[in-house]
């Protein structure tokens, strides 16, 4: 594949990854894709765990899934993240940014856009709503074959220090990394960040994974070969809209915004 064909085709897998073992051969692809990316004095202060053990992926799993309920039950969630949901194809078009709900069960549809209000919390937890992504979440993460959790080591992040923002950007280009080379093998990846929302659960998993004190968590994600027909979960988002060139980049100053092309 094409280096920018890879750009433009990279994406979230929000649905469920075949059954497949990820082979030790993709596996170290991934890592060692993760270790040719930039760090500040190549530090290179990445570390990752690669995790295919079923029963450590059915913990994760069960973290995944209860985290999902109490968020959605709290309302939190949709309070923190209001901004970036879009509920209609006009706004998406308008904004081209956040995340598109166009897959939601029938009896929900009428009450989508009143999902963020009491009211409509309310009505979610009756009809049961956080229990049914708590589990689809629950299946969708222990239905992985693989998870990689990916961590710093404290020797180079700090977090009061320059030193944090260098070593997290040097992290996400090491994930950037991975994404663009699960498009390359037939893979998919996505975020489970349900557990980073609830303290405690973020701390279950760091003794699930045994991490040191030595080493920081900073993300966990799920991992597979894509389906050829991939079924997409009952709620469902897209998020491939992105902004026109006029609406983020600027020519020699912020003053000046850059002309979309003709
Ligand atoms: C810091 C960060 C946190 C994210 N958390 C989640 C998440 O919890 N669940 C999820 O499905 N995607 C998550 N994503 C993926 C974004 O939703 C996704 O990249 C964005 O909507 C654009 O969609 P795309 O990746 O398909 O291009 C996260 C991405 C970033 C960079």
């Amino acid at each position: 594949m094409e280096l920018l064909e890879a750009i433009r085709k990279r994406k979230t897998t929000n649905g469920a990854f075949l059954k497949k073992p990820v082979s030790r051969e993709h596996q170290h692809i991934l890592v060692e894709a993760a270790a040719r990316a930039p760090s500040h004095f190549n530090s290179q202060p990445w570390r990752f765990v690669l995790i295919d053990d079923a029963k450590i992926r059915t913990k994760i799993a069960k973290i995944a899934g209860s985290t999902m309920t109490q968020l959605m039950k709290e309302g939190r969630f949709f309070q923190r993240y209001r901004k970036y949901f879009r509920f209609d194809r006009e706004e998406m078009e308008r904004r081209r940014d956040g995340i598109f709900i166009d897959q939601l069960p029938g009896p929900l549809r009428p009450f989508a856009k009143q999902a963020f209000s009491d009211r409509g919390l309310k009505l979610m937890n009756q009809l049961r709503v956080p229990g049914m992504l708590g589990r689809d979440n629950k299946k969708l993460v222990e239905g992985s074959p693989l998870l990689l959790a990916a961590l710093l080591t404290k020797e180079e992040y700090v977090p009061v220090d320059l030193s944090s923002f260098y070593c997290i950007l040097s992290l996400g280009m090491a994930i950037e990394h991975i994404w663009l080379t699960c498009g390359e093998l037939g893979m998919g990846i996505q975020f489970v960040s349900t557990p980073m929302e609830i303290p405690g659960a973020w701390d279950e998993i760091k003794s699930i994974l045994k991490v040191p004190d030595s080493l920081e968590l900073m993300a966990v994600y799920r991992l597979g070969y894509v389906p050829p027909a991939a079924k997409r979960p009952k709620i469902d988002w897209t998020s491939s809209q992105r902004k026109k060139l006029s609406q983020y980049v600027f020519r020699n100053t912020c003053s000046d915004t850059e002309a979309d092309p003709q």
